[in-house]
């Protein structure tokens, strides 16, 4: 009997050795005369059990990490008796991992489940039915049901992606574009990633489902050139979709055209927004524009372009597949749906957490991340990117857009970086402005002279030189930036100062 073994094949488990995993499993097999079927899937996104490898027994699949090379002749072993729980790295069923089973993945269904670049098995796990439900309906009642579900764009910004389909829809053109911002730029995240290593398809399928609600023929995901795994991944998917009629001319006999490519950002945290995203997709420097116009009416060659984030995108097929109603009825508030957190930093148990908006911070640090791993208090968590606010770590707040904003804190793009007590919160404040001083695309004045400005202002502070007239002075240009900025860049830079003088004003005040 042939026995089914998953060895993730993603950057983060390659990173702890899962390669050299599957070799050591295909080799102890065939020299223990074992059949196996090695499948390498995406990683489940549980990263301290990374190497996480599966063996499927009696139609489940049962746990075992993390694994290393010198593991392996005993999980052959395990294999063939039969006995799941036979082994020091037995983990148990891995749907029943509580850290998996207390999360509701829905963008992420498929995660860890499937061979990332087989299209019949993505098909096999529901893939492709939501562009079949597309290709069935108008492009309004694609929008409408976008609409319904309540997607906000999870790259950072949190606009409701159904009013950006709809302005698009509604504006003239001889061309349309679809851009995904596959630049994940910000500090402690990585779902993009994962999406695009486990599950590339699904933000594909998103892309075409996009094109047709607008009317778009051509599409590019524009990714960072520090995820060569994901790049992999994507331009074996984009084939294999164009070979089986789902992506390129005439898309399953429905009439509609859609190209799809890829493009590489080099690394620059501005190529991130949206505008400078387009500046640099067109071969110029990325240059943040004025909006309006707004990239729906006037975005890539000055066409009217939908630029979603590649969880945004990655959650449409679902949205069509299942209804948007469906998606509607998880989270609370405004905040429709769920959120992949990213538990990053000082945590134990970092990974990818999964959960509809409401869930609480306490309970992603404490029940998820399982606490420091230095064992010290946890001081602060900065949340939203480099340019997020940090909040006190002993603090619980529902993490949704609105309960955030009401606290002076953003959501960004779900990524949470953990600190203990050991963390010089002063310095990171520093750190803030001095990112922005490199980041900054120098357009306009606040984000690039008010950053150097802010780098000294906050280094006379923590040298203890007239603090309370330098503080003053950080006050005075904190609101500058945040008022006076073109983008979010500079408007935001200020958060994570603002947060430490108010949460932590012996950091960066006047003691
Ligand atoms: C400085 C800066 C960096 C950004 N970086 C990213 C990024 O890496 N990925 C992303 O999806 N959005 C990023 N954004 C947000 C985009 O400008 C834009 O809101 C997003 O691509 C829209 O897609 P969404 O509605 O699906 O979120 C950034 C914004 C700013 C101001």
């Amino acid at each position: 009997m042939t026995l089914t073994v998953y060895v993730p094949c993603d950057s983060t488990a390659c990173s702890l050795g899962a390669d050299d995993v599957a070799t050591a499993l295909q080799t102890a097999a065939t020299a223990k005369a074992c059949d196996i079927k090695l499948v390498r899937n995406g990683t489940r996104g549980l990263f301290w059990l990374e190497p996480l490898v599966e063996i499927e027994h009696d139609s489940q699949r049962y746990a075992f990490g993390p694994v290393q090379e010198s593991d392996v002749g005993g999980l052959i072993d395990a294999l063939t008796s039969g006995d799941m729980s036979a082994h020091a790295k037995a983990l148990g069923p891995t749907e029943d991992i509580p850290y998996l089973k207390n999360q509701e993945r829905l963008t992420f269904a498929r995660l860890g489940i499937i061979n990332p670049v087989d299209i019949d098995d993505y098909i096999a796990h529901g893939g492709y039915d939501g562009l079949k439900a597309a290709l069935d309906i108008t492009p309004q009642a694609i929008v409408d049901e976008v609409k319904t579900s309540g997607l906000r764009g999870r790259g950072g910004a949190a606009f409701p992606t159904g009013i950006k389909w709809q302005t698009v829809l509604d504006t003239d053109a001889d061309q349309k574009y679809i851009v995904c911002n596959a630049d994940e730029g910000d500090s402690g995240t990585f779902a993009d990633r994962l999406l695009m290593e486990g599950d590339p398809f699904s933000l594909i399928e998103g892309m075409t489902i996009a094109s047709r609600a607008v009317g778009a023929t051509r599409g590019y995901i524009y990714l960072r050139c520090e995820y060569p795994d994901a790049h992999r991944m994507l331009d074996t998917a984009i084939k294999a979709a164009t070979a089986r009629g789902y992506l390129g001319e005439n898309i399953c006999g429905s009439g509609s055209d859609f190209f799809l490519s890829v493009r590489l950002g080099a690394g620059a945290y501005i190529c991130g927004e949206e505008t400078s995203l387009l500046e640099s997709l067109e071969g110029k420097r990325c240059m943040v524009r004025a909006k309006p116009p707004l990239p729906a009416i006037e975005g890539l060659f000055g066409k009217p372009t939908i630029v979603n984030n590649v969880l945004t995108l990655g959650t449409i097929p679902l949205i069509l597949a299942k209804g948007g109603a469906y998606y509607e009825s998880y989270g609370e508030g405004r905040s429709r749906g769920t959120q992949p957190f990213q538990l990053a930093g000082n945590l134990k148990h970092g990974g990818l957490v999964e959960k509809a908006f409401g869930v609480t911070l306490q309970t992603l640090l404490q029940d998820f991340g399982g606490g420091t791993i230095t064992g010290l208090p946890l001081k602060a968590v900065q949340c939203g990117g480099p340019l997020g606010a940090y909040i006190p770590g002993d603090k619980d707040v529902a993490m949704d857009y609105e309960t955030l904003a009401a606290q002076g804190a953003m959501l960004g793009h779900g990524g949470i970086v953990a600190f203990d007590e050991n963390a010089a919160l002063g310095k990171l404040a520093r750190f803030a402005m001095e990112f922005c001083t490199v980041e900054s695309c120098g357009k306009c004045t606040p984000c690039r002279i008010g950053s150097t400005r802010g780098v000294e202002v906050i280094d006379r502070i923590l040298a203890g030189q007239e603090t309370a007239s330098n503080l003053a002075l950080l006050d005075d240009l904190c609101d500058i930036m945040k008022d006076g900025s073109l983008c979010a860049m500079g408007g935001l830079t200020p958060l994570p100062v603002t947060s430490i003088r108010t949460h932590f004003p012996n950091e960066l005040g006047d003691n």
